[in-house]
């Protein structure tokens, strides 16, 4: 089994490389893709860079060159969700893309003819987290992420896509991630702790509690390694 995990920034996967043995690193498409070992699991990891495009390549190349199995993403998100505060974590059930945009045609928002506007991670992995969650006493919420190549720090557009997608977070990976995973196959899971709740203060708070929250987002996924 080879598992992949994923982080859009290097702040959400460096605890996670801490952690890993026989550590080694290669270059490939603008990018490093690290390999290692995790609870004697093999593991491909990598930051992709911001965005749908970057985590789209990035995943690709994972799951088609590096041959991974299984897909954990790991990182951080805005709250949409007045119950969700920052250093929660949430996982998706499933995820979305809230600035597609071909609604001049009568399609609603998020939705690409031939494509779904939602999609469901996978249930086993869902099942393991809960499971971790369950074993460490840690509160794991579940709902809709949302994804857009926008950092939403605005209550206009907050409440706009919160409303659309009845989403829970937001972020700017995960949706792209799971239509890789789902065209290619490839079982996936995205996990995401609250930086900010994508207000006005959103930019002041994500600064702030970035590596806070990556390091919960990052600690729960070696978490779930040794249960994979
Ligand atoms: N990732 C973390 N916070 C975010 C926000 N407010 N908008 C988009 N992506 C985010």
């Amino acid at each position: 089994m080879i598992i992949g995990i994923l982080g859009a920034m290097r702040e959400e996967i460096e605890p996670i490389l801490k952690l890993t043995t026989s550590l080694s690193s290669m270059n490939y498409g603008e990018n490093i893709y690290y390999f290692g070992k995790i609870y004697n699991q093999n593991v491909v990891i990598a930051y992709s860079k911001i965005g749908k495009v970057f985590s789209s390549l990035t995943a690709s190349i994972m799951i088609e060159k590096f041959k991974i199995q299984k897909m954990l993403f790991s990182g951080v998100a805005g709250s949409l969700n007045k119950n969700l505060k920052i250093g929660d974590l949430i996982r998706a059930s499933s995820l979305c893309q809230h600035d597609l945009d071909i609604s001049a045609f009568g399609h609603p928002f998020g939705f690409v003819p031939e494509g779904s506007r939602f999609i469901d991670s996978d249930n086993l992995l869902n099942q393991i987290a809960d499971e971790v969650a369950k074993n460490l006493n840690i509160n794991l919420n579940i709902g809709i992420i949302a994804t857009g190549d926008q950092f939403v720090a605005d209550k206009s557009r907050k409440e706009w896509v919160k409303n659309n997608f009845n989403a829970d977070a937001i972020e700017m990976e995960g949706g792209a991630v799971a239509t890789i995973c789902k065209s290619l196959g490839v079982p996936f899971f995205v996990l995401r702790a609250i930086s900010d709740s994508a207000d006005e203060e959103a930019g002041i708070d994500f600064d702030s509690f970035l590596n806070e929250s990556a390091k919960k987002s990052a600690d729960f996924i070696v978490s779930m390694i040794e249960k994979i």
